[in-house]
Order: C-alpha cells, then sequence, then structure tokens
C-alpha cells in the first residue's frame, strides 16, 4: 500500500511480443503516468503506437512484461474489474435490447435484473436513449450506439474509466454532441476518465491534461496541461489559448506520425 494523491499510477510499463522469427518485438513502453482523481486525461498517439495495448493493460485484459499499476495505492496490474473499459471496437450484442445491453456489467457483477433495470432506466432516459429501452442496437444511429455503449461502461460504476476512440466512427456534428455529452456524464459521475482519441482538437477541448505518445514502441512524448476554464464551451476551440496549444501539440504528434509511416514503409 502506498500513501499518495494520485487514482491511478503506472510505472514502467513495457509490451514485448514474440515476433514470427522468434525475437522479441517492443510493442510499447516504458511508461509512467500519474493520473489525479478525477481527471479527464487524453492519450494522442500515432496509429500502431500501442494505445489500446496500453489499456488493455490497464484494464487487465492483458499481461505487461514489466511495470506495475496501482490504483488508490494498491497495486493491481493482472487483475480485471478494477476499471471500466469501452474497448475501440465496442459491440453492444445485437440480440440484446439497448436496456439488456446497458445492464450487461451488473448482470455480470451478479446484480439481479430487475435491479439492474432499476438502475439503468433513469440513465437512458436522462442520456438521451428514452423510448429506445427496447429496441434493438441495429435499430439505432451510430451516436445512440455509442450512448448506449458507454451509458454501460459508467453503469460498471468503477472510479476510473478507459474509452478508446469512443467517437471515432461518428460525423463531426453527431461527435460534437458526444463530447458535451460526455462532459456532462463526467460531471454527473465524478469519473477519473482515461481517453484516447486521434482528434488533438478533441483530446484538448475534453481534457485537463493530454499526453502525447511517441511511435512505436510508444512512450510519453509530451505532457500538456490543459489549463482552459471550464464548463468548456464549444466556442472556445477559437479562442487564442486553444489554437496555441493546439498547434504545438500537432506539431509534435505530426513528428511522430511521420516517424510511425517511416516505420511501416520500412516493414
Ligand atoms: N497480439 C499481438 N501480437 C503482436 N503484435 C501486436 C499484437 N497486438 C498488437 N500488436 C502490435 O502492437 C502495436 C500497437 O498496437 P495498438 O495498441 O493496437 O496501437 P494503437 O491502438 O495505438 O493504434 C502495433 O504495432 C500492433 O501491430
Ligand atoms: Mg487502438
Amino acid at each position: 500500500m502506498k500513501m499518495n494523491p494520485y487514482k491511478m499510477e503506472l510505472e514502467n510499463i513495457s509490451k514485448t511480443y514474440p515476433s514470427g522469427d522468434g525475437t522479441l518485438v517492443q510493442a510499447l513502453g516504458p511508461i509512467d503516468l500519474r493520473i489525479p482523481n478525477h481527471r479527464f486525461v487524453s492519450i494522442v498517439g500515432p496509429s500502431g503506437c500501442g494505445k489500446s495495448t496500453l489499456f488493455n493493460i490497464i484494464s487487465g485484459l492483458l499481461d505487461n512484461t514489466e511495470g506495475a499499476i496501482y490504483v488508490n495505492g494498491s497495486r493491481v496490474d493482472g487483475l480485471t474489474g478494477i476499471t471500466g473499459y469501452m474497448l475501440q471496437k465496442d459491440l453492444l450484442l445485437p440480440w440484446r435490447t439497448i436496456l439488456d445491453n446497458v445492464i450487461l456489467g451488473l448482470e455480470i457483477q451478479g446484480t439481479s435484473k430487475r435491479e439492474a433495470k432499476a438502475k439503468a432506466l433513469p440513465l437512458l432516459h436522462k442520456y438521451g436513449l428514452k423510448g429506445f429501452e427496447d429496441h434493438y442496437p441495429a435499430q439505432l444511429s451510430g451516436g445512440m450506439r455509442q450512448r448506449a455503449a458507454l451509458l454501460r461502461t459508467i453503469l460498471y460504476d468503477r472510479d476510473v474509466i478507459l474509452l478508446d476512440e469512443p467517437f471515432g466512427a461518428l460525423d463531426a456534428q453527431t461527435r460534437a454532441m458526444m463530447q458535451e455529452w460526455l462532459l456532462d456524464l463526467w460531471d454527473d459521475f465524478q469519473k477519473t476518465i482515461l481517453f484516447v482519441t486521434h482528434d488533438m482538437e478533441e483530446a484538448i477541448y475534453l481534457s485537463d491534461e493530454v499526453y502525447i505518445m511517441t511511435s512505436r514502441p510508444g512512450t510519453i512524448k509530451r505532457h500538456l496541461l490543459i489549463d482552459l476554464p471550464r464548463p468548456r464551451k464549444p466556442q472556445i476551440i477559437t479562442s487564442p489559448e486553444f489554437t496555441q496549444l493546439k498547434e504545438e501539440a500537432l506539431r509534435t504528434l505530426s513528428e511522430e506520425t511521420l516517424k510511425a509511416y517511416q516505420q511501416e514503409a520500412a516493414g
């Protein structure tokens, strides 16, 4: 047990995979991160740098090769069920209604269906899915499906929530709506959120802190504190402070994206 002010700490996290010829390939790290309670923290990095791998490790779905993870001062690496995790390809179960999908995490935890539904219904109503409880995922728009997946993650009720490119596949207008909605949700539920996105504007707009990763093996290249007033209003993206942060961040990211392309071209 460590006494400290952080909600979550990653110490020296790395991951290697065996490659085809038997040698080890470093896919990620080493990564050190310290996340205070109730922060909105974004992670941005070139495609393939290991963001999803990092989330898989934090969630306990994938073992790290080295390092340690602490939540509330207790060591949790290798353990599942500590964080709420919305996977990059989060599939709602097509044969379950929206309500049944949203209560899935609670059911897995052993909550009775009746109790889980009583908990979930007011949330569905408050967060824009009223009237769609008994619909199936295929009957909903992409934005609504993502909302349902997010509510499922929130209802699982962990302090730390991992969201892997939750809005990546949405059109710009839906995405903007979802950002407002997520900020409301974050405020209402007082979660600590780790958010992966490839959209720097989205990262800065939503976050208290943004980490920019290097190309593979992903390490932390830059840590930006986003000292913009809250509640955030969409017009802030045109302010000089925002523009300057974004330009600086994009310059850093584009160096790494270029390296990632070169790596890919080299095989
Ligand atoms: N099971 C695996 N075996 C071998 N390599 C993997 C495996 N999973 C991911 N990788 C590699 O690890 C790197 C990081 O992948 P990923 O975490 O999905 O990146 P990102 O989410 O940042 O786009 C990629 O180069 C990918 O090819
Ligand atoms: Mg990914």
